[in-house]
């Protein structure tokens, strides 16, 4: 059985990544400031060098899955040196620490490197260029790990969603959800496009292009490139609740600390084919994610 550590275990994706491996793997994760209810749990603050290493001597992982960022975007914009510290120095610590112990590293990325000037979708031979701080972090991460010359596969990935017992975030449907059940109006950006991903299906295939032995920059998301107006639409329609409440809105409007990429339609055909899976559509995944919203209100 390998042994998978997660960095980021009381994250969003970190979270759903042991629940869907842990029957498989032998999993350990890493958490920061909050303590998620598993087995194999460790506080680490990854900015620590040192600790990073003593951890991985002990834990000896076969794989490691890095999740770990801030990746609140405006958060990012306003506190750079806090960001470059979690996002760059963090990632090369993990990075360096999967050298030097010879195991695989497994990155998460986003699409947020690239500009979303592009009409047409964006393949992994599509040249980044991020607009937001988040962005730039998390390029430079990408190639720091490119740099070392390690076994890697680094994932971009977007808009995660998804409903867990694990974690207390609020992605972005179960807050469209929480506001109509309240009657209460929403606004959403009607010019800003990207492709949702449901995290299931993203850990998915990203445990099979492991398991296939795949390595190097895959697109994993959702296959639908849609607007979050359309997407907060899709939801409440799902959930049967009142979508004349959801108000479009332009970006503008919003006036955010962080310049957001207009358009960015990413072509997961790479990953699809090395993991031989397939990304859902958002109608999929979202009827998939009312399935296991309700299971986890149970
Ligand atoms: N969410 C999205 O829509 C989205 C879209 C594209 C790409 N991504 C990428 O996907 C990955 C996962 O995103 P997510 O939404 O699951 O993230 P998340 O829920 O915000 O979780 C972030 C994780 O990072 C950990 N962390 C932060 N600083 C740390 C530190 N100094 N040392 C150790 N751990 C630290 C946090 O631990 P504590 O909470 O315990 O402090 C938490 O477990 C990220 O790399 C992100 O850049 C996300």
């Amino acid at each position: 059985m390998d042994r998978l550590l997660i960095i980021g275990a009381s994250g969003l994706l970190g979270g759903k990544l042991y629940e869907s491996c842990s029957s498989d793997y032998e999993v350990h994760g890493i958490y920061n400031a909050h303590k998620p209810e598993f087995k194999n749990m460790h506080q680490l603050d990854v900015v620590k060098r040192d600790s990073v290493f003593k951890l991985f001597e002990e834990v000896k992982p076969d794989l490691v899955v890095d999740t770990h960022a801030v990746s609140n975007v405006d958060y990012c914009e306003l506190h750079p040196e806090e960001t470059w510290k979690i996002n760059v120095e963090g990632t090369k610590n993990v990075a360096e620490a999967c050298k030097m112990n010879g195991c695989k590293l497994l990155f998460i990325s986003t699409d947020y490197v690239y500009d979303g000037t592009k009409a047409s979708s964006y393949s992994e031979k599509d040249k980044p260029h991020p607009i937001n701080y988040y962005g730039k972090t998390k390029l430079i991460a990408e190639k720091v790990i490119e740099a070392l010359a390690l076994d890697h596969i680094i994932a971009r990935t977007a808009v995660l969603f998804g409903a867990s017992k694990s974690h207390d975030k609020t992605p972005f449907p179960i807050w469209i959800i929480n506001q109509l059940k309240d009657n209460k109006e929403v606004r959403v950006v009607i010019d800003q496009y990207n492709n949702p991903t449901l995290t299931d299906s993203l850990v998915h295939t990203l445990i099979a292009l492991y398991e296939k032995d795949k390595s190097g920059l895959f697109n994993v998301a959702g296959k639908t490139t849609i607007s979050r107006y359309e997407f907060a639409k899709i939801v409440a329609s799902e959930f049967g609740l009142n979508e004349g409440l959801i108000k479009p809105i332009t970006t503008s409007e919003l006036n955010q600390p962080a310049k957001r990429p207009q358009k960015v339609s990413l072509n997961v055909s790479k990953a699809e084919k090395a993991a031989k899976t397939k990304m859902l559509t958002i109608f999929d995944a979202v009827k998939a994610f009312r399935e296991e919203f309700e299971k986890v209100r149970e």
